[in-house]
């Protein structure tokens, strides 16, 4: 979604802001922009598309010290030129980049700025011209700013360099992820501590409703009273190497290939020095207190959540309801009387998650957020936090992150179950280790997947996956990867619910991803394959070793049934990758998606 960049120093302001907007190109964006201030002027260069255009369009003798830069993701008007950040007021005097959504621009166009000619459709450009206003009236830039803030309902993290004040970039956020970076000699700002880690890894988390005067050597955060916050920076725990491709084309498969490091990277990170699987006491005591956890997530998130619920209530015996964020938040269920939330988040920036979290800290209950990236809102925001140890994950298709929730729910299950004296039937450290191991085997198998994307989805409009149990949540995932970045129409679906419709829709040809790893229902899953097979579909089984078939296509290497989820996935991801790839399709950026998704 759309990114910021803002430096202010010694060096050439244009190389560092481009180069952090590469940096932040993974999260999707349609049009950048990018805005440099000398003594005497500022200019702005913005263009729709990739940032490779953007730069074919920058003065290359622009030699300033300040600038700003921008990544947009289209909310308000259409991907264009005009539409495109950084925005400037009526004069010219103020520039600005805003990530976010002014939900009242209208009634604020409306009221403070009727003769005032806007130059794009974005609701953006009312607080750059709003600041103007106040200026005008007299105001100096700052209390122009902080005239403004209190004015805008919605989401907004922005950076805006003024004419009248050269060194400065007034920085200000509200609920949109932002981050000022410290640096020896100059200040930088960002949406995203990868966009500028290659600049310094000391970072300054900035809080709602706060505003920042960032000079070459000077950070003052401010409150919107105007009083001074003190705050120390933190050492952003990102290896710059992480954010880097090496040898693979794309990131997505880079990422997949990472699966088993980061199970392992989970075990470690969650074990004792006595070898056992650990959580704070605190969050234990929380999930113990509660009569019923509600799992709140969004996308991969969500699925992670489904197959945690099985976990939770098999071997911690609590109650699990799991929803999708955007729809929990306008429809909340009724609630339990001791509920306890579970925010499941790779990037714990994604909007709709954090209006869940919102409204459940006003109702006073306690939140854990699980995520891959510490600091982060969600983070923050809740009671408590477990991280997936995953790494930064560039490739807008999530993988590892879904790995890393599943083992992070099981661990947090087997600890629960534990401490109450339960006996989860399995040692969990050791069947993960198994999982890291048999990912590995997968991930040197490839070429098959490679080849069941090149026979059965090159040429197809649509391919259902199916499966029963644990398998059908698989499925739900294994549909979304492919949709995403192969736009193939995929769905999933529970085997036993074909037949009550979604038969219908089966052709000659139409392929049918089936899984089969849970033994219960494994021959009711392959009664399902028939029923499509008798009417045209093209069925590629999947399953588990121990409950093989000859007709089946790939058997995956066994591990504990109930942790089938983690390996089955890779599979799926591996076909979706290949069949993104043999369609053309940009693997890592697919169209219409964004990364991290910070608006509602
Ligand atoms: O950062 P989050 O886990 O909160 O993101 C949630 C979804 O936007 C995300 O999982 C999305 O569905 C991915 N593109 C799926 O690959």
């Amino acid at each position: 979604m759309c990114g910021i960049t803002g430096y202010v120093g010694y060096e050439e302001a244009k190389e560092i802001l481009l180069k952090g907007l590469e940096k932040l190109e993974y999260r999707g964006y349609d049009s950048a922009g990018i805005a440099m201030m000398d003594e005497t002027e500022v200019q702005v260069f913005k263009e729709k598309g990739r940032i490779a255009r953007l730069r074919e369009v920058v003065d290359e003798h622009v030699k300033a010290h300040v600038g700003i830069g921008h990544t947009r993701w289209a909310t308000h008007g259409v991907p264009s030129r005009s539409n495109a950040h950084p925005h400037q007021s009526a004069s010219g005097r103020f520039t600005l980049v805003h990530n976010g959504v002014i939900e009242n621009y209208t009634l604020l166009q409306q009221k403070y700025l009727q003769d005032v000619l806007f130059q794009s459709d974005t609701d953006s450009e009312v607080v750059v011209q709003l600041i103007e206003k106040f200026a005008d009236e007299g105001m100096d830039a700052e209390e122009a700013i902080r005239k403004t803030l209190p004015l805008l309902e919605g989401s907004y993290a922005i950076a805006i360099i003024d004419m009248e004040n050269a060194g400065t970039i007034f920085v200000a956020k509200n609920k949109s992820p932002l981050l000022v970076g410290v640096g020896d000699g100059f200040n930088v700002v960002a949406s995203d501590a990868m966009a500028m880690i290659q600049v310094t890894d000391m970072y300054i988390e900035l809080m709602d409703q706060e505003m920042v005067i960032l000079k070459k050597d000077e950070v003052t955060i401010k409150n919107l009273a105007g009083e001074i916050v003190n705050r120390e920076p933190y050492k952003a725990e990102i290896d710059a190497s992480d954010i880097e491709k090496g040898t693979y084309p794309h990131y997505m498969l880079k990422e997949i290939d990472e699966q088993p490091l980061v199970m392992r990277k989970i075990i470690q990170a969650y074990q004792n020095e006595e070898g056992e699987l650990e959580i704070a006491e605190d969050i234990i005591e929380a999930v113990k207190e509660s009569d019923r956890i509600y799992i709140v997530a969004c996308g991969t998130s969500y699925h992670a959540g489904l197959v945690g619920k099985q976990f939770i209530e098999k071997l911690a015996g609590i109650p699990v309801e799991v929803h999708v964020a955007s729809e929990f938040s306008y429809n909340m269920p009724l609630l339990s009387e001791k509920p306890f939330f579970i925010f499941i988040s790779q990037s714990g920036e994604t909007a709709d998650s954090r209006g869940v979290l919102v409204q459940v800290k006003e109702l006073d209950h306690k939140a854990l957020t699980i995520t891959n990236v510490p600091g982060s809102t969600l983070s923050r925001e809740a009671d408590f936090t477990m991280l997936l140890h995953a790494g930064p994950e560039i490739a807008v298709a999530s993988t590892k992150a879904y790995t890393a929730q599943i083992a992070v729910l099981a661990i947090l299950a087997n600890v629960v179950a534990q401490s109450r004296g339960w006996n989860p039937g399995f040692d969990l450290i050791h069947e993960l280790g198994i999982i890291a191991n048999a990912m590995e085997t997968l991930c040197d198998s490839k070429e098959e997947f490679e080849k069941i994307a090149s026979e059965f989805l090159p040429f197809t409009r649509n391919c259902f996956f199916i499966g029963r149990s644990l398998d059908y949540f698989v499925c739900l995932e294994g549909a979304l990867k492919l949709k995403e970045i192969s736009y193939i129409q995929a769905e999933g679906f529970a085997g036993g619910e074909l037949k009550h419709g979604t038969i219908a829709l089966i052709e000659d040809g139409t392929p049918v991803i089936a899984l089969a790893t849970q033994e219960n229902v494994n021959w009711s899953i392959r009664g399902n394959v028939k029923e499509v097979g008798a009417r045209g579909a093209n069925p590629c089984i999947i399953s588990m070793a121990g409950l093989e078939t000859d007709e089946d296509r790939f058997v995956l290497p066994a591990v504990h049934e109930l942790l089938t989820p983690l390996i089955s996935v890779v599979p799926l991801q591996l076909i979706a990758y290949y069949a993104s790839l043999h369609r053309g399709c940009d693997v890592d950026k697919p169209r219409n998606l964004a990364k991290s998704v910070t608006v509602e």
